[in-house]
């Protein structure tokens, strides 16, 4: 094995000295996810700041036998972007890689590096008058080639689909080195095995994505945006059907949200109120977009909501008279997550059923959930036009987050996942399997499906070397010895 000096000489040969870290200081923010949640330890971060070093860098580390963890924004739940605590790891981050290489209107696509992050590459597009439209809460921070890696979903998939649907073409660097290259920008290519889905959604398992070729689609002209009460689940499924009826592919987002995550989030900004007078146990956030004038569309949502008030499926709404309004709407959904960050205690589940048994699976999880605890706060919510709940239950207020999540965290998500899976679902429907669900994962996943993905990591990564110890179940099949 290398000496930690001898692999900061080797890499800073490659990408410069300014580009590697070895300080524990300035490891630390790489080491740690960003919820706190994981910690671990890397010999060396390196920072290229193209894919030719990225290919020398991993050709170099496969050379020596060195595990690498490819790194995004860091803004994973379930941990697969930190490396473990045995200190043998490089971190290779592609926040260097901030390119948009290509903007091409014609085509309707856009060429960026891996470490664009998702704001930049929206902003991207608008400046041409064009809709990048995934759409999740770490924009900011989140970058395109982990979205990809972890095939990320959000708020818009609805109408655009996730990160695998966006896509045309992809740049990865292989665990050996090699270039795998397919940034043509085809819509049609029917030639074979599409290998780059292969690394959409392998978190980093099969390769380094350096570089991708995404859709763009045209910029909606008028958006309406609606927070509405509903009594349950089912009328807010009712609701989503009846919208889907009256104005198909116009709804772009439709999310659940429990009074529990609308207290928390009010309570965590403070000055911002309910668009809503009364309270309410379920609300929903919905939003039509088109490129035809915002009075179609202003009536449409009308309509829907008095269908809804018809039927007993709606219980009050306020429809966004503003710009501003709409951005209310959306901030308080999307702060959520960060709301659960600040209380604390929060026990993660992202699961996922058809549409059709959403409301049943809510009622029974909540259910059981709370005859466990019954002062846990039910933290529920998501895309359920996606059939897509984070079912997040929080701790008492007055229980210490620590002692809670020791306590409650596997039971409660063996309970949440056993449900989802026996409604047809699946325990992680956005978020990926990183460390967080990895050793669940073989109780749900039938052996022949582990079987194929051990097949495929090895014929990839036969040393084992790309993002160890992610997202595939370590007792279904043992990584194969160094070769
Ligand atoms: C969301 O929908 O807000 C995200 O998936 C993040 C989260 O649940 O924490
Ligand atoms: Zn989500």
């Amino acid at each position: 094995m290398e000496t930690q000096t001898a692999v900061l000489e080797a890499l800073s040969d490659i990408v410069g000295s300014a580009g590697c870290l070895a300080n524990e200081a300035d490891v630390e923010p790489f080491v740690t996810d960003y919820r706190g949640a994981y910690r671990g330890k890397a010999q060396v971060v390196v920072m290229p700041t193209t894919t030719a070093q990225v290919s020398q860098v991993v050709a170099w580390c496969h050379a020596h036998g060195i595990p690498m963890v490819p790194q995004g924004g860091n803004t994973s739940l379930m941990g697969g972007a930190v490396p473990d605590d045995s200190a043998t790891a490089v971190v290779i981050s592609l926040r260097k890689m901030t390119r948009v290489l290509a903007v091409d209107t014609i085509n309707d696509t856009m060429t960026v590096q891996a470490g664009v992050t998702l704001s930049a590459a929206r902003t991207a597009a608008e400046n041409r008058k064009r809709l990048f439209p995934l759409r999740i809460g770490s924009e900011g921070t989140c970058q395109i080639g982990g979205n990809l890696s972890t095939n990320a979903g959000g708020t818009a998939v609805l109408r655009y689909g996730s990160m695998r649907d966006l896509v045309l073409g992809l740049e990865v660097v292989l665990p050996d080195g090699r270039i795998l290259s397919s940034l043509k920008g085809l819509r049609k290519d029917n030639t074979g095995y599409d290998l780059k889905q292969l690394f959409v959604g392998a978190e980093g398992t099969l390769g380094i994505i350096t570089g991708a070729v995404l859709k763009l689609m045209p910029q909606p002209r008028s958006t309406v945006t609606a927070f509405v009460a509903v009594p349950c689940p089912a009328s807010a499924v009712k609701l989503l059907n009846e919208a889907r009826m009256l104005s198909g592919e116009a709804v772009t987002a439709f999310e659940l949200i429990s009074a529990p995550a609308l207290d928390l989030v009010l309570n965590h900004l403070g000055s911002v109120q309910s668009p809503l007078q009364g309270r309410y146990d379920w609300m929903v956030l919905i939003e039509l977009t088109a490129g035809t004038e915002e009075e179609h569309l202003n009536n449409s949502m009308m309509e829907l909501l008095e269908r809804g008030l018809e039927h007993g499926w709606v219980v009050d709404g306020a429809v966004a008279a503003s710009l501003a309004d709409g951005q209310l709407f959306w901030r308080i959904r999307e702060e959520i997550s960060d709301a659960q960050r600040y209380a604390g205690g929060s026990i993660k589940c992202d699961i996922s059923v058809p549409i059709s048994r959403i409301a049943q699976f809510i009622e029974k999880a909540s259910a059981e959930v709370q005859s466990l605890e019954p002062a846990m706060r039910m933290v529920v919510y998501g895309h359920i036009g996606d059939g897509n709940v984070h079912f997040n239950p929080l701790r008492p207020v007055d229980q210490d987050a620590r002692e809670f999540l020791a306590r409650w965290s596997k039971p409660v998500s063996d309970l949440v996942d056993d449900l989802a899976h026996a409604e047809n679902g699946s325990i992680s429907a956005e978020h990926g399997i990183g460390v967080a669900k990895r050793d669940s994962l073989e109780g749900y996943k039938a052996p022949v499906e582990l079987d194929l993905m051990w097949q495929i990591k090895r014929a990839l990564d036969p040393r084992n070397l790309m993002n160890p110890g992610k997202l595939l179940p370590l007792n279904h099949r043992a990584p194969p010895a160094d070769q």
